[in-house]
């Protein structure tokens, strides 16, 4: 913890934030007239923002070189869970009381809850092996299993559209949601299409190439190039 930067620190006070705001907007009754539906929605947009941002680290170090915004994927996948977890205790918990009846019968109104349980539980082996030590001890099987984030992601997207007021096939009504994830998910998918990502990857380690000026006289490689081995990055493949 000693050791965060500045970025990691800012990514933790931002993630810690819409909670504080949520917590004060409960206890001075600012949270709506139906505060258990602002409180579900809110939390819900939380988790869906904050997923799609660990997944937008990657593209953006390949795009930009940030290495430093590898460090941030891992904590924001965690605070994605945490608000998800937050998000399903304020439906089952507060507005249902833990009444399991209930909220199966409530599942015949609203299929969507069923997306966001399949989403849910594809969150929680990735929030629970999220550790380095699993990642050691699984290798690649981590790997595959971490890539599972994009599935989740498009069933939290999926079912942020179902649950909103409005049409989202035929662009009416609340839209504007839904309507953005899917622009932005869709951008992180198209990223990850190998040949796409192969040549962002290339053009990016060009750009590094021409900036490290090498000099004239100099026998051996330059310093510095030695990272441009692409087995030396600090890029890791999952998200
Ligand atoms: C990764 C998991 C999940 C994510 C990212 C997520 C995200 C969201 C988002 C963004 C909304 C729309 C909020 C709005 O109208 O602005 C929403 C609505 C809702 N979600 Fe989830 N959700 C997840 C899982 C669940 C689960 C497991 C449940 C219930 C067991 C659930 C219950 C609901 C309900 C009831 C609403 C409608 C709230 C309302 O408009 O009254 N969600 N969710």
């Amino acid at each position: 913890m000693k050791n965060w930067s500045r970025l990691q620190w800012l990514t933790h006070i931002l993630c810690w934030l819409p909670l504080m705001v949520l917590t004060a907007a409960y206890f001075t009754n600012n949270l709506t007239i139906n505060p258990i539906q602002a409180a579900t929605q809110r939390s819900g947009d939380i988790a869906i923002l904050i997923l799609l941002a660990s997944l937008t680290m990657t593209p953006l170090h390949i795009l930009f070189n940030l290495p430093q915004l590898l460090k941030l994927r891992r904590p924001l996948g965690l605070y994605a869970f945490f608000y998800a977890a937050l998000h399903m205790l304020t439906y089952t918990g507060w507005d249902y009381q833990f009444d399991f009846n209930l909220i199966y019968a409530s599942i015949a109104d609203k299929p969507y809850i069923l997306i966001g349980l399949a989403a849910i539980s594809l969150l929680t082996p990735l929030a629970l092996t999220s550790h380095r030590w699993w990642q050691k001890t699984l290798g690649k099987i981590w790997k595959r299993l971490h890539q599972l984030v994009y599935l989740t992601a498009v069933l939290a997207v999926v079912h942020l559209a179902m649950a909103v007021k409005g049409d989202f096939l035929r662009l009416q009504g609340d839209i504007w949601k839904p309507l953005a994830a899917t622009v932005v998910l869709a951008v992180l998918l198209i990223v990850r299409i190998p040949p796409l990502r192969r040549a962002l990857s290339a053009r990016h380690r060009r750009r590094r190439v021409v900036k490290i000026t090498p000099q004239p006289t100099a026998k051996a490689n330059p310093p510095g190039l030695e990272s441009l081995n692409p087995q030396k990055q600090t890029e890791t493949s999952n998200h």
